[in-house]
């Protein structure tokens, strides 16, 4: 399976925000690695991480995000039901989850339909150590062109956490605490 080349692929025309999701999901599959190995457990799929984490916002070819790039037509925050989309059509069902259940710590139908958020009612978060150990990587990374590069601080991602609500900040805690191998 070749992550860039079926991002290459999905985003078409949208080069620079390709480049941009590439050089990110990079990022976040470096991070994903380096903590899934200091947990030193045989039992995690350390490839499928790699693969899962780079195309873990392969939905974002779908949506307008005009900061990167993106002229789709969809709101941003469909694109994780839009990755799981794409890859069930390309056969990655388990990879798909990833894209579904990775925004933020994940989302829960309370979540959903508090926030009136347009995604259908249901459960999108991580369920594995994979799943959790992808989402938790990618919450030290934004997609902003000038701090692409930038790794969060802990302290910075329960600030952008908090902005959600005091239960989102306890599920990173407790992350924090099972993935500090
Ligand atoms: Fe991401």
């Amino acid at each position: 399976m070749n992550a860039e080349a079926l991002l290459t692929k999905h985003f078409g025309v949208a080069d620079h925000a390709c480049s941009i999701v590439l050089e990110h999901s990079r990022l976040v599959a470096d991070k994903a690695l380096r903590v899934a190995r200091s947990l030193g457990d045989p039992a995690l799929d350390l490839n499928f991480i790699e693969e899962a984490a780079l195309l873990h916002d392969i939905g974002v070819c779908r949506t307008k995000s005009a900061g990167i790039g993106c002229t789709g037509d969809a709101p941003y925050i469909l694109h994780g039901i839009i990755g799981r989309e794409i890859l069930e059509s390309e056969g990655l069902h388990r990879h798909a989850l990833v894209c579904e259940r990775h925004i933020g710590v994940g989302l829960t139908t309370d979540d959903i339909l508090r926030q009136g958020l347009p995604l259908p009612s249901r459960d999108m978060v991580p369920l594995n150590r994979e799943e959790i150990i992808i989402c938790f990587a990618d919450l030290f990374f934004s997609k902003k062109p000038d701090t692409l590069r930038h790794e969060k601080s802990c302290d910075e991602v329960r600030r952008n956490l908090g902005r959600f609500g005091e239960h989102k900040v306890a599920i990173f805690e407790q992350w924090l605490q099972e993935l500090s191998g």
